[in-house]
């Protein structure tokens, strides 16, 4: 008992065991358990671990009329092979429990699997929702600044994913703030078309900015594309590095904000009254 028992738990330690979030389709009926449905349903999940580890997204069906069961899986595109099984298959078996909603979608940190009675395979549809984890990250200090920059970077890996066809639908980015970075994912399906791709970002973007406007990290995840930053690298990938462009004047600005950093030096050093009253009335300035 104690072996099965270990190998599990490393197993969930290894993958991020918690789902982000499970979503029961209201308007579907319920399939009862040792139906044609369940078996069916049981048949596809049984597949999707390995089919998926093989390129990150895998979708197919089984059974016929009534029970037949539509099934899609994806993995995060930075994940290696083992790491896409290892998630697969703990959401596998992990959408089994709670409702029985003949469709239902469960996202993980590094993967998600879609049932359904009905065949959505290439159908963009936006079904944007919050993980709790949202609500775990601290705010930030300059919250208007800090969404034009983020915005900037998220249009930019939006573009990416959906229009560079190598990127098959996946894109990373970071982009300075302040003196740190912000990260930046986004991913959609790689079933659904390129302006199909573009518009279910912007309704996700629309959705973080609406969650997470203002906090150091947000995830919105959705049927056929995710959404994400943090103040922290959290992804494997090579990374485009952006810079936010500076507004018209940038070289007047950069060389007022180089005066300003050294008359604070100054202040800093010898505490001169007169000097210190230069700084805020420069920032000011350089801020228009
Ligand atoms: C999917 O998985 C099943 C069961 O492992 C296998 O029989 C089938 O050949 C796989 N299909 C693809 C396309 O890999
Ligand atoms: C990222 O790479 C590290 C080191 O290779 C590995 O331990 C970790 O599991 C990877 N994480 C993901 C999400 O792929
Ligand atoms: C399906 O089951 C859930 C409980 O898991 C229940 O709340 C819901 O009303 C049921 N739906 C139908 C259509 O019976
Ligand atoms: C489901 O829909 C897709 C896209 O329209 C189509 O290619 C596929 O053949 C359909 N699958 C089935 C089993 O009808
Ligand atoms: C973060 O900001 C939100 C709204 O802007 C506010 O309700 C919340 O109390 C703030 N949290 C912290 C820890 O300051
Ligand atoms: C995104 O930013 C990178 C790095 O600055 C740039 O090379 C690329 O052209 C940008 N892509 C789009 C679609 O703007």
């Amino acid at each position: 008992m104690l072996s099965m028992i270990i190998p599990l738990f490393m197993l969930s330690t290894l993958t991020n065991a918690n789902p982000l979030f499970t979503y029961c389709f209201n308007d579907a009926i319920n399939y009862t358990a040792n139906s044609q449905f369940e078996d069916n349903l049981q048949q596809i999940l049984q597949w999707l671990p390995s089919n998926t580890s093989v390129t990150g997204f895998y979708t197919n069906s089984f059974g016929d009329g009534a029970d037949r069961v539509y099934g899609e899986a994806l993995c995060r595109g930075d994940v290696t092979p083992t790491i896409c099984q290892n998630c697969i298959k703990i959401a596998s078996q992990e959408i089994l429990n709670g409702c029985r909603s003949e469709e239902k979608i469960i996202w993980y940190e590094l993967c998600q699997i879609h049932y359904s009675f009905q065949n959505f395979s290439s159908l963009m549809v936006y079904t944007g929702k919050y993980p709790d984890s949202n609500n775990l990250e601290k705010n930030v200090s300059n919250p208007s600044h800090f969404n034009e920059v983020l915005m900037y970077l998220m249009d930019n890996l939006s573009s990416e994913a959906s229009f560079t066809p190598s990127k098959r639908k996946f894109a990373v980015g970071e982009i300075k703030f302040s003196k740190s970075n912000i990260y930046g994912l986004v991913q959609c399906t790689p079933d659904i078309k390129e302006s199909d791709c573009r518009s279910c970002i912007t309704f996700a973007l629309g959705d973080l900015k609406a969650c997470c406007q203002g906090r150091q990290g947000g995830i919105v995840v959705s049927r056929n594309c995710n959404v994400r930053f943090e103040l922290y690298r959290f992804y494997n990938a090579t990374s485009m590095s952006l810079t936010y462009p500076s507004p018209a004047g940038g070289k007047w600005k950069t060389g007022m904000v180089v005066a300003v950093t050294c008359i604070s030096a100054l202040c800093n050093s010898c505490t001169h009254s007169v000097l210190c009253c230069l700084y805020p009335v420069e920032e000011r300035r350089t801020r228009r």
